[in-house]
């Protein structure tokens, strides 16, 4: 039975490489809050003092953890501000992102990331091909870029860099203005490898509807972090964690379902499907 808790990770990583933390229902890593405890690392001893601004790092990327075995084209569903794309975009086995939320504020987000991602492909290009480059000024006036600051001529830019950009990694990730409840409608059947969502799936309404379109369009994999609360009023559906693993396993999933005890009522699902 899923229990329902109010603790969050407050912690670091050790020089040892150890995870120190200690779970406490005060303060959220993200608040803007002046709290620090010293922590004892209990395999080499040492004391660490762990400020918000570790705590949050060290939140963040336990939370990234649990996303990194994912590849090919892979949705990001209920995107927001972009917090999974852009550890996305980091990985090179991933080589195409759907981006996708209903809130038409989430694309200001993708947009700066997608550009900050054609950028770094430039860069990291005209790094490579320094002596090859067939035209120098461009390679000068990338150095101007910074001084762009008007988003469209920064995205102009960008593209003109990318003419020479042989690896064809523009656009990786795409914003898409959609609601859950059309995934069904707007990809192809298993056109995707993997949906990965954080905190969405309390609010999808026709979960069946979600179910059978996750099942079609997705081939590999399912990752989903999320959160219970039965009492809460923003909770669009009450499937209990068990009740999603239950609905993946009818459906061929192959699924492992970790309850988080340094996430607030937290639960992560982790559904591959079986070939
Ligand atoms: C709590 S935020 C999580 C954002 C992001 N996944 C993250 O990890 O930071 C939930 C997001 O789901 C989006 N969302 C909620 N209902 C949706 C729906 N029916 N269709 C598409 N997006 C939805 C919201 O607009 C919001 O951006
Ligand atoms: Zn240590």
């Amino acid at each position: 039975m899923f229990k329902e808790h109010n603790y969050v990770a407050w912690g670091d990583i050790c020089s040892c490489g150890s995870e120190v933390y200690v779970l406490q229902n005060k303060y959220h890593p993200w608040e803007d809050v002046d709290f620090k405890i010293k922590i004892k690392c209990r395999n080499c001893g040492k004391s660490l003092e762990v400020d918000k601004s570790k705590a949050e790092n060290f939140y963040n990327r336990k939370i990234l953890s649990y996303f990194k075995d994912v590849e090919g084209t892979v949705i990001d569903l209920g995107c927001g501000s972009g917090f999974l794309s852009e550890y996305l975009l980091e990985n090179n086995n991933v080589k195409k992102i759907y981006a996708i939320d209903n809130d038409i504020e989430s694309k200001k987000f993708i947009d700066e990331l997608n550009l900050a991602n054609r950028l770094n492909c430039a860069n990291e290009l005209n790094c490579r091909d320094i002596s090859n480059c067939e035209d120098k000024s461009d390679f000068d006036s990338r150095l101007d870029w910074k001084n762009k600051s008007n988003l469209s001529d920064r995205c102009n830019f960008a593209d003109k860099l990318h003419l020479r950009d042989k690896s064809n990694n523009k656009d990786k990730i795409t914003f898409l203005h959609m609601d859950i409840c059309d995934l069904g409608k707007c990809f192809e059947n298993k056109k995707v490898d993997y949906i990965v969502s954080r905190d969405v799936f309390m609010f999808v309404d026709d979960t069946e509807r979600y179910f059978q379109d996750v099942n079609k369009v997705v081939s590999k994999g399912v990752r989903q972090m999320g959160w219970y609360i039965g009492e809460n009023k923003r909770m669009r559906n009450k499937l209990t964690p068990e009740e999603i693993k239950e609905k993946l396993i009818n459906r061929d999933w192959k699924v492992y379902l970790e309850d988080l005890d340094w996430y607030k009522s937290g639960y992560f699902i982790r559904a591959d499907k079986m070939q």
